[in-house]
C-alpha cells in the first residue's frame, strides 16, 4: 500500500535542533514500521523559507535572503543525513516548482470563490507568522505583538466550520490522540471562524499572488501548500495528476502541537476548497523541554545540537531515547542523564548483549550453522508465542499513535529472551540435540527482534541481522516462521556501555 507521510517544513531562519529531529525521528520510526508491512512509504520533509520571519533573520545575519536560506536549509538536510533519516523528498518553498504549484493551488480556492480582497488589521506574532486577536498573546513567544495594517486576500474558512466539525465528528482517526481531537472539536464548537488574511502586500519574499502582482501569499499558505509540492517535484504543477493523488490519499501529517490549529482547521478548508481529499491523520508530538521551557531558537539558552549527543550515544541511542522515553503527546524535559540510563539499560545490557553473547556462545558451542535436532519443550513455545504476542501488541501501539508503548514491547521481548537464556544456560547443556534446539529457538527469536527493532535502532538491527546471517530487509511476515537452520557470523558489539561524567 502506498503511504505518504510528512514531517513540518521548518523555518530556514536558524540551525536545527533537538526539536525538530525529535518529530523527524517520530516520521522517520514510522516510515520503517510502514516497511515492514511491505508499504510503499514516501517520507517528506524540507523548509519553510518565505516571510517576514525570515527576511528579518537574513539581515539580522547580514546576508543577502536567499545566500542565507541555502544554508540554513543545507543545515537542515545534512542533519538528517546524519541522523540516518530516510527522506524521499527533501521540499523548498524557493524552488520554481514549488512556487508554480503553490500559484495553480491558490488559482483553485479563486475558482471556488472563497478569496476576496479586503484589509487586516491586528495583532501578529512574527516569530509563529501567526494572526492573534485584539487583546491576546502569544503563548509561545513572550514578546509584544507586532500590529498589522494592510490590504490583502481573505480566505472565506468562516463557510468551512460545519465541515469541518462534521469530519472531525466522523472520522475518530484524524487526530491522533483524543485529548487534541476533542481540544480542536471544543474550539470548532465555541467559536465562529473568522475568515483568513491570505496574502501581504508588506514583504516582497514569498510567492507572488497570481494575478495580483503587490502581494505575496501568506507564509502558512504556501508552507502547507508543500505538502502537496513534494509530490511533483519535477512535474508542472498538475493538481489533477493520478500518481499525486493517489499518494495524497494516504496521508499522515507529523506536527508539534503548537501547529495544530493551522494542521486541524487551516488546512483541511483549503483543501476541501481546492478540491483535495483530507489526510488520513496527523500525529501531535508533545514538546521537548529544557529546564521547562520549549527548546527553541528564540530561547537560546534551551537550543540543544543533536549530532554532539549521537557522538557519545550512537545515533541510534538517540533515535531510542527520543522514542521510548517520549510518550507522543507529552511534553518532556531532556536530560543528558536520562539519555544515558536509557541507553544503557535498555541497549547496551538488554538488547546488545543478548546478541553478542549469543552468537559467541553460538558460534563457540556449535559452530557457524546448525540444525534444530529434537523435539521442543513446553518452554521453547511459550517463548516464540510470548514474542509473537509483544510483536502483536507493537503493532497495536503504532496503529494507535503510541511509539513509546511500541518500543517497550521490544525491549520487553528482548528482557523475555534473556530471561530464557538464562533459564536454558545453554553453556551447560551436555545433550547435544537439546544444545542445538535451545540455540535454535532463540536464534529464531533473535531473527523475530531484528523485525521488531528496526524503527527503533535501524543501525544496530542492520549489523544484528547481518551477525544472524539473514536479509537486509525485515517484515513483518518473516516473525515466528521457522527456519531449516540456524546460522551466526561474528559480530562487533552493538551497543558498548556509555560512561560520560557530565
Ligand atoms: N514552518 C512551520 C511549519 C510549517 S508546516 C507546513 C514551523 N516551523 S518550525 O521550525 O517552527 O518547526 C515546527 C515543528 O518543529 C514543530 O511543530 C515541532 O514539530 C518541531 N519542534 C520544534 N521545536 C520543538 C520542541 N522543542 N519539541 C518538540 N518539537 C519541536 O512551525
Amino acid at each position: 500500500m502506498k503511504r505518504y507521510l510528512t514531517t513540518p517544513i521548518y523555518y530556514a531562519s536558524g540551525s536545527p535542533h533537538l526539536g525538530h529531529a525529535y518529530t523527524t525521528l517520530v516520521a522517520d520510526c514510522y516510515r520503517r514500521y510502514g516497511q515492514l508491512a511491505g508499504d510503499d512509504v514516501l517520507l517528506a520533509t524540507g523548509t519553510d523559507e518565505h516571510g517576514h520571519k525570515i527576511e528579518r533573520a537574513a539581515r539580522s545575519a547580514g546576508m543577502a535572503t536567499s545566500a542565507f536560506v541555502d544554508a540554513r536549509s543545507g543545515e537542515f538536510e545534512r542533519l538528517w543525513r546524519a541522523l540516518g533519516i530516510g527522506v524521499d523528498q527533501f521540499e523548498r518553498t524557493t524552488s520554481g516548482s514549488h512556487k508554480a504549484f503553490a500559484q495553480a493551488f491558490w488559482q483553485r480556492l479563486a475558482a471556488s470563490g472563497d478569496l476576496y480582497r479586503g484589509e487586516y488589521v491586528g495583532p501578529y506574532c512574527i516569530d509563529c507568522e501567526q494572526y492573534f486577536s485584539d487583546g491576546e498573546t502569544c503563548p509561545v513567544h513572550s514578546k509584544p505583538l507586532e500590529t498589522f495594517r494592510e490590504p490583502s486576500w481573505f480566505f472565506r474558512l468562516s463557510r468551512y466550520q460545519d465541515a469541518l466539525i462534521s469530519h472531525i465528528e466522523s472520522h475518530a482517526a484524524f487526530i491522533v490522540s483524543a485529548t487534541r481531537r476533542n481540544e480542536v472539536l471544543s474550539f470548532l464548537r465555541g467559536n465562529a471562524l473568522r475568515d483568513l488574511s491570505v496574502s501581504r502586500m508588506s514583504t516582497r519574499w514569498g510567492v507572488p499572488v497570481p494575478g495580483d502582482n503587490g502581494h505575496v501569499m501568506y507564509v502558512w499558505i504556501d508552507a502547507l501548500v508543500s505538502y502537496l509540492s513534494a509530490l511533483s517535484p519535477a512535474g508542472p504543477a498538475d493538481l489533477d495528476d493520478e500518481t499525486l493523488r493517489g499518494r495524497w490519499a494516504h496521508t499522515s501529517h507529523f506536527i508539534g502541537k503548537d501547529i495544530l490549529t493551522f494542521h486541524a482547521i487551516y488546512w483541511p478548508a483549503l483543501l476541501m476548497s481546492a478540491g483535495f481529499a483530507l489526510p488520513e491523520s496527523l500525529v501531535v508530538n508533545g514538546w521537548l523541554t529544557v529546564l521547562g521551557r520549549k527548546i527553541a531558537k528564540s530561547d537560546p539558552e534551551t537550543v540543544i545540537n543533536p549530532l554532539p549527543l549521537t557522538e557519545m550515544v550512537g545515533r541510534d541511542g538517540l533515535r531510542w531515547y527520543l522514542l521510548r522515553s517520549v510518550s507522543l503527546g507529552r511534553d518532556v524535559d531532556f536530560s543528558h542523564e536520562a539519555l544515558i540510563r536509557s541507553v544503557n539499560a535498555d541497549l547496551a545490557n538488554n538488547v546488545g548483549n543478548l546478541f553478542s553473547r549469543f552468537i559467541a556462545l553460538a558460534r563457540k558451542r556449535i559452530g557457524p550453522e546448525w540444525r534444530c535436532e529434537a523435539a521442543f519443550a513446553p518452554g521453547d513455545d511459550a517463548l516464540r508465542d510470548g514474542i509473537g504476542r509483544h510483536a502483536r501488541a507493537m503493532r497495536i501501539a503504532f496503529d494507535a499513535g503510541n511509539p513509546a508503548i511500541a518500543a517497550r514491547e521490544f525491549v520487553d521481548a528482548a528482557a523475555s529472551v534473556n530471561a530464557f537464556f538464562q533459564r536454558q544456560a545453554p553453556w551447560q547443556i551436555d545433550s547435544q540435540p537439546r544444545l542445538a534446539t535451545v540455540l535454535w529457538v532463540i536464534y529464531g527469536v533473535l531473527c523475530d527482534l531484528t523485525v521488531m527493532g528496526a524503527p527503533f535502532i535501524p543501525d544496530a538491527i542492520a549489523k544484528a541481522r547481518l551477525g544472524l546471517g539473514v536479509s537486509a530487509v525485515p517484515s513483518w511476515a518473516d516473525i515466528g516462521v521457522r527456519r531449516d537452520s540456524a546460522r551466526t557470523l561474528p559480530m562487533a558489539p552493538l551497543f558498548p556501555r556509555v560512561s560520560v561524567d557530565l
